[in-house]
């Protein structure tokens, strides 16, 4: 009988969410895109959630799970260091200051590319919604506050397919680039620097920034209504 009830209230949640059929709606690349991949065959929809350390993307990401699965959709996650390829040589690079910033470039770009061949192109042409913690917008904007060359990284990550961008402020403190012995100072030159490349990206690619200063629910409930949108084409 409990489970019965169980049952029940399951269903009734259910019948009570709104289902939204998804439209499909055109994705472009990024750049060149990559041969042999038909823009026309990739059914599903791309989100991106960018923004800083500990602003609040994996709760955001987890509550999107949940609401879009409960509505019948099936959603894969990405972001950044979770290659198979070569997510934890990355990591251990990482421990180290040895290599290059065009190295460590290479590193995710290579790290980003397996991704992309290996679960999203093969997701977004199954129909599923791909939910990417960072997506090559913080990896550009990192590279271009160390002085890598914005034409060649357009053309490293000309491969990406993109379609909805949206951001939660920013992060980390960039000790690596030396703006400052101190880390506290470091983190704020740093961030003025990337928060500078990020809306000069923003003005080119029309992201949608989220003000990441509130309530998880408060949070949720936009970008649940922005998805939304998305889903219905808009
Ligand atoms: N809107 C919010 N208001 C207050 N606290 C929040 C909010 N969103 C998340 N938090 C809390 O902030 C912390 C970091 O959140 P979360 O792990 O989601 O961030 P993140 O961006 O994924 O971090 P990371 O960069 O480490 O992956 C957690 O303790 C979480 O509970
Ligand atoms: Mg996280």
């Amino acid at each position: 009988m409990a489970l019965t009830k169980r049952i029940a209230t399951g269903l009734k949640t259910i019948a009570s969410r709104r289902v939204l059929v998804p439209k499909r709606s055109p994705k472009r690349f990024y750049g060149h895109g990559i041969p042999g991949v038909d823009r026309e065959r990739l059914s599903g929809k791309l989100v991106v959630i960018e923004g800083a350390d500990g602003s609040g993307r994996s709760t955001q990401i987890a509550r999107m799970v949940q609401w879009l699965e409960g509505c019948g959709h099936a959603t894969v996650q990405v972001g950044l260091k979770r290659s198979t390829l070569v997510s934890e040589e990355l990591e251990r690079a990482k421990q180290g200051n040895i290599l290059s910033h065009l190295t460590m470039s290479l590193f995710y770009a290579t790290d980003f590319a397996d991704q992309l061949e290996n679960i999203i192109l093969p997701a977004l042409k199954a129909g599923f919604i791909v939910l990417a913690d960072r997506y090559i917008y913080t990896l550009m904007v990192r590279d271009l506050v160390r002085g890598l060359d914005e034409a060649w990284l357009k053309n490293v990550y000309g491969i990406s397919v993109v379609q909805k961008i949206q951001a939660l402020d920013y992060w980390e403190s960039g000790m690596d680039i030396g703006l400052s012995r101190d880390m506290f100072d470091s983190f704020l030159k740093y961030q003025a620097l990337v928060e500078t490349e990020f809306r000069r990206l923003q003005a080119t690619y029309g992201f949608t920034i989220v003000n990441g200063e509130r309530s998880v629910e408060e949070i949720a409930a936009e970008l649940q209504e922005r998805v939304e949108k998305l889903l219905e084409g808009r």
